[in-house]
C-alpha cells in the first residue's frame, strides 16, 4: 500500500473519524467522437455545487451503514438509481489532508463498478432528471474525455487541468492506469500536457 493509505478494516477501526465513500462508474463502449475518435471508455465524473470536479458518492456513517450501504445511498441521490456497491468494488482507503483544525479526521474510500453502457446511459439520464441532488448539490455528470486532441490540449489533458475536490484527480488517474483505460504513454503525455495549458 502507498503512503497514506489505509485497509479497510483498518479505517474502520478509526473510531473518531469521518467517513466518505466515492465511486469510478465506467463501461466500454464503440463510440466515436466526430464519427471517427474512439471514445473506448465511458468514465463518469459530476461537478460538484461547488465548481470542483469529483466522483458521485458522499459521507458514510458506518455505526448506521455499511460503507457500501451508505455508498449506495448516497448515488440514489446524486444518480437517481440504486446502484449496489460490493466490497470487491473497494480500491483503497486513505486519509484526506486535514483542512480545518476542528474538524475530525476524514477517511476518503475509493470504488470502482464496471458497468453495461446501457446501465450508463441510464445513471445519466437519471442524474439529470429525477435524482433529488440534479442542481443542487450535483450540477451534473460529465464524461472524462479519455483521448487526446490534434495539438496535444483539448480532451483528457484539458479535463486535467480543471479544479478537482480532495484527491479524485489522482483517484482518476491511478484507476485510468491500474485499469488500462489509456496507455500510460498517453497519460504521461496528458499529464504534461495539462500543464502547459492555462499558461
Ligand atoms: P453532504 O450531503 O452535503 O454532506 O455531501 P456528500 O455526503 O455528498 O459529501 P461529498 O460528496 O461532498 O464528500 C464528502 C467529502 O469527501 C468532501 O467534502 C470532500 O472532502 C471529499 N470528497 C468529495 N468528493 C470526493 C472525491 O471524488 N474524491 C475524494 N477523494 N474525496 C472527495
Ligand atoms: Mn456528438
Ligand atoms: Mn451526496
Ligand atoms: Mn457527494
Ligand atoms: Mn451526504
Ligand atoms: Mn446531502
Amino acid at each position: 500500500m502507498a503512503s497514506g493509505q489505509l485497509s479497510r478494516a483498518e479505517a474502520l477501526a478509526c473510531a473518531g473519524c469521518r467517513h466518505a465513500c466515492h465511486v469510478m462508474l465506467y463501461c466500454d463502449t464503440r463510440t466515436q467522437l466526430f464519427g471517427r475518435i474512439p471514445i473506448r471508455h465511458v468514465v463518469l465524473m459530476q461537478m460538484r455545487f461547488d465548481g470542483l470536479l469529483g466522483f458521485p458518492g458522499g459521507l458514510v456513517n458506518p455505526s448506521e451503514e455499511t460503507l457500501e450501504a451508505g455508498l449506495s445511498r448516497e448515488l440514489s441521490e446524486e444518480l437517481g438509481v440504486a446502484l449496489p456497491i460490493s466490497v470487491e468494488d473497494h480500491v483503497d482507503s486513505c486519509h484526506a489532508p486535514s483542512s480545518s483544525s476542528s474538524s475530525r479526521q476524514l477517511i476518503t474510500h475509493f470504488y470502482v463498478k464496471k458497468m453495461e453502457e446501457e446501465q450508463i446511459r441510464e445513471v445519466e439520464k437519471a442524474a439529470a432528471s429525477t435524482a433529488t441532488d440534479h442542481g443542487q448539490e450535483v450540477l451534473g455528470m460529465v464524461r472524462v474525455p479519455l483521448y487526446a486532441m490534434q495539438g496535444g490540449d483539448g480532451g483528457l489533458a484539458s479535463f486535467l487541468s480543471h479544479s478537482f475536490i480532495g484527491n479524485a484527480r489522482s483517484q482518476l488517474i491511478d484507476s485510468l492506469l491500474s485499469l488500462n483505460l489509456v496507455s500510460s504513454a498517453e497519460l504521461q503525455k496528458a499529464l504534461a500536457n495539462s500543464l502547459k495549458i492555462h499558461e
